[in-house]
């Protein structure tokens, strides 16, 4: 039961091509003991790759696997103890819940009675204790899921890689799981790659999120800061709602950049990336981070309101800039008072930090 405490995993400089695909180019993630990392990013970036690497499944052309600093290249996928629940990871039809989860100690040779205290355990651990002897067919999908994870725990894996495992689950049920996942974590400190297409499942489960795209890892940070300091365009886009405005740098020095937007203002910002003078930028705004003026003035720009909608507690205006952009911008509700005027002006919050990048090389 302790055993799965305090692994490390080390993915260090790991390529790996099907043919001419570079489907997972140069990646390191150092997972810490007890720490769970999502996988996120878009399809075919290389997720399911990286995590078959891991499991032993693929022998990538480079780079090295680690587990508490022990390389496990030469390791076969059944001698590195890692957990797996896949998507499609199917139960075994035919058996019990009760004879699934025994199935990777039963393969160890385990001794039976330590065989039927461990399955006591986890399908306690996952709350199926009174399923024991049903078979798969007749438990619900978010049941079989966790029979699913409960046999994949009972081996005591050092490492568990879950590759988008809660996809077939509505809405509630996949909350459930990913509570299910993170009590586990503080109950066995388990070390864990979660894969999902699902950013709000990554920040509300992971410690850290590493984004991938076209087989790289882009950013690999905390929630708070993938969110809030995209290190890339890409990653501003793609975690999260934002608006792209572009424009030019005019100057940059200490910590500050000035920007003039195509949609007609110039606009300090606080950075700390260089620009040369005159390069073509990109801002990245967040709906949260903008503002609606009923009257000009220097860093406003002018926009045409297309359509204001409640959405909760805050209202969403869809905005157009005057070189035909399109903005989304949301402000709590109670700020009504722009929506019966025509002409409106947008800015930044005061308070808000957009990304700034470069934009020479799109
Ligand atoms: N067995 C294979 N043979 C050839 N190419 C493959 C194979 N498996 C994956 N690929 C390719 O490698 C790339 C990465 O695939 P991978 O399955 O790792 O992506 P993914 O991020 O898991 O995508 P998804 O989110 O759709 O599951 C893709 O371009 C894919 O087409
Ligand atoms: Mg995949």
């Amino acid at each position: 039961m302790t055993g799965t405490r305090g692994h490390t995993l080390d993915i260090v400089a790991v390529t790996h091509r099907y043919g001419a695909v570079t489907a997972v180019a140069d990646v390191s993630l150092a997972v810490r003991a007890g720490e769970i990392v999502a996988l996120l990013g878009p399809s075919g970036c290389g997720k399911t790759t990286l995590l078959r690497v891991v499991a032993g499944f693929v022998r990538p052309q480079a780079g090295s696997v680690r587990i508490d600093g022990a390389a496990i290249d030469g390791l076969p996928a059944n001698l590195r103890n890692v957990g797996i629940v896949f998507q499609n990871y199917a139960l075994f039809p035919h058996m019990t819940v009760a004879q699934n989860v025994a199935y990777g100690l039963e393969a160890r040779g385990r001794p039976r009675a330590e065989v039927r205290r461990t399955v006591e355990t986890f399908l306690d651990v996952v709350r199926l204790g009174d399923f024991r002897d049903r078979l798969p067919r007749q438990l619900s999908g978010g049941q079989q899921q966790r029979v699913a994870l409960a046999r994949a725990l009972a081996v005591e894996p050092t490492v568990l890689l879950l590759d988008e495992p809660f996809n077939a689950l509505d809405k509630g049920l996949r909350l459930d799981m990913q509570i299910e996942i993170k009590r586990l974590q503080r109950q066995f400190g388990l070390t864990a790659i979660l894969v999902t297409h699902d950013q709000d499942e990554a920040m509300s489960v992971a410690d850290r999120i590493a984004v991938m795209n076209h087989g790289r890892v882009e950013q690999f940070d905390t929630p708070v800061n993938v969110y809030d300091r995209p290190a890339t365009l890409f990653v501003s886009g793609f975690v999260g709602t934002t608006n792209l405005l572009r424009g030019r740098a005019l100057e940059a020095k200490n910590g500050c950049a000035v920007v003039t937007l195509d949609a007609g203002a110039r606009l300090t910002v606080r950075t700390e990336r260089a620009f040369t003078a005159g390069v073509p930028v990109v801002l990245s705004a967040r709906p949260e981070q903008l503002c609606l003026y009923t009257a000009p003035a220097p860093e406003r720009w002018s926009v045409t309101r297309r359509l204001s909608v409640p959405l909760g507690p805050n209202t969403m205006h869809d905005l157009e800039t005057r070189d035909g952009a399109t903005l989304k911008l949301i402000e709590p509700r109670h700020a009504y008072g722009v929506d019966a005027k025509e002409e409106v002006w947008c800015g930044l919050r005061p308070e808000a930090e957009p990304g700034l990048f470069d934009a020479s090389s799109i």
